[in-house]
């Protein structure tokens, strides 16, 4: 007999009320008596359980239910039941009960509750969890929004490598990648020795490749994974993070402000559609306020602000925090977030940062002062997306880059798309484990993504 989705007993649970179906599964919890009890049984298909009762009478192997512990897999025979009275709206009445594989006491996830560090120390078993199931299923629903998103909105979806030879974020840390024996005493790095015969590294973004793209199908997006070889111990950052990069031509910086927020009520609206089962598990365990929160965004308008205001507004409460700012200063964490929170208490652009704190692609303010840039915060988390309109300039660009130390001929490509029909173009990178947390009330970027790359962390 075929096996019947979990999923699909609750989208035509009448259609098949009194019919004999098979599912299969893992145990979340076994408990009765010696004649008679319950099995709350998920096969993943969705957030939601299926209850299987068994009874003496009706269960041929009774005998079986002894080694029906929690974590174990296994396959149940029986007939759909309605049960409008109960908190289940159906339960099966098991027949036939096999045992597929049986877990022992060794099992770690027997208790309901754990702490989650103990989690990340399990990572391999979390996503059984009913927080992770509940996140990691949200995830991958997000992913396909973004992807339905940026399809509408008629971008092509382009996959931009993942080793690289330049360092386009300037500050950010990269990780080498050699077949060379680095560990060898005296190794000096010749390029005759390295398989690309040049210094390499896993690629922190997409985005200068993704950029060769847009001067062909005006409309590009990048999703993929980015690396920063920081040494940061925070709940935001991990050194392995998936990177949603958009790139347009012929857009200012208020319309890309435009696009992202588009985007950003978009995929939270459908989210909540999508995963109501998960989010309102978040709502009631994670966070008490969660949907309230998300449906405030979608339903108002994002805050913009220059980050000359800002300053302004974040120098007259300086007492407040442990770096005071200045103008000039870079914008941290603990500032992002107090204007996200108590200046704006909603998501809010800032933009036209200082030349100096920003990377050298940004376009330049008459000013001289100033980059078109624009970083969007939100609360509860702080950046979420950086993003900015390129500087088209080639002249401008080439002397940028000399104040910051950045050899032109390393970027000749790149260089290249302002000489062969450049146009105005924008962009933005949106660190997905940062959305995701804000979506699901997670507090941790370690508890968004299957196995977390962080500093003295890469066991699984
Ligand atoms: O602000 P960033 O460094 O911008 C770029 O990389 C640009 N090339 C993007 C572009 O214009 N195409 O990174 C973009 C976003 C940040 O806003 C943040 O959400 C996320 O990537 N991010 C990280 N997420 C987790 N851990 C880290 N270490 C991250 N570093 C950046
Ligand atoms: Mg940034």
């Amino acid at each position: 007999m075929k096996k019947t989705d979990i999923k699909a007993l609750y989208d035509n649970k009448e259609a098949l009320t009194g019919n004999e179906v098979v599912v299969a599964g893992w145990v979340k919890s076994c408990r009765g008596n010696g004649s008679f009890g319950f099995i709350d049984l998920t096969d993943g298909t969705c957030f939601k359980t299926l209850q299987v009762v068994f009874s003496k009478d009706k269960l041929e192997n009774f005998d079986i239910i002894e080694k029906v512990n929690t974590g174990s897999s296994i396959m149940c025979k029986g007939k759909i039941v309605l049960t409008p009275e109960n908190k289940q709206p159906f339960e099966m009445q098991a027949e036939e009960v096999t045992v597929i594989n049986a877990t022992d006491s060794e099992y770690p996830l027997q208790k309901k509750k754990h702490s989650l560090e103990f989690l990340r120390e399990i990572a391999y078993l979390r996503p059984r969890a009913n927080l992770f199931n509940a996140v990691f299923r949200v995830r991958s629903k997000l992913a396909y929004l973004l992807h339905e998103f940026f399809e509408n909105e008629g971008f092509v979806h382009v996959h931009t490598p993942l080793l690289t030879s330049s360092d386009c974020e300037g500050g950010s840390e990269l990780f080498r990648v050699t077949t060379q024996n680095i560990y060898e005493e005296e190794k000096k790095f010749s390029p005759e020795d390295e398989l690309f015969g040049k210094k390499v590294y896993l690629s922190p973004t997409g985005q200068l490749e993704g950029e060769t793209c847009a001067f062909a199908f005006g409309k590009i997006y990048t999703f993929g994974p980015s690396f920063r070889a920081e040494n940061s111990n925070t709940t935001r950052h991990v050194n392995e993070f998936w990177h949603l990069e958009p790139e347009v031509c012929f857009m200012n910086l208020d319309e890309l402000m435009t696009l992202e927020e588009k985007m950003m009520k978009y995929i939270i609206s459908n989210i909540i559609q999508k995963c109501p089962d998960e989010m309102q598990f978040f709502n009631n365990f994670v966070d008490k306020g969660l949907l309230d929160r998300l449906n405030n965004v979608i339903n108002n308008e994002f805050g913009r602000v220059t980050y000359t205001e800002a300053i302004d507004i974040l120098s007259k409460n300086n007492d407040k925090f442990e770096f005071p700012v200045k103008w000039g200063s870079d914008i941290q964490t603990e500032h992002e977030r107090y204007l996200a929170e108590v200046i704006f208490k909603k998501p809010v652009f800032v933009t036209d940062y200082p030349k100096e704190i920003k990377a050298f692609y940004m376009k330049q303010n008459e000013d001289g002062k100033t980059v078109r840039a624009c970083d969007l915060l939100f609360p509860g988390i702080g950046e979420v997306t950086g993003g900015s309109e390129r500087e088209t300039d080639y002249d401008k660009l080439a002397n940028h880059m000399k104040t910051l130390g950045l050899k032109e001929e390393d970027y000749w490509w790149y260089m290249n798309l302002r000489k062969f029909g450049s146009v105005e173009h924008s962009g933005f990178g949106l660190g997905f484990e940062r959305i995701l947390m804000y979506i699901t009330g997670v507090s941790n970027i370690r508890d968004v993504i299957l196995f977390p790359r962080t500093p003295n962390n890469c066991e699984f």
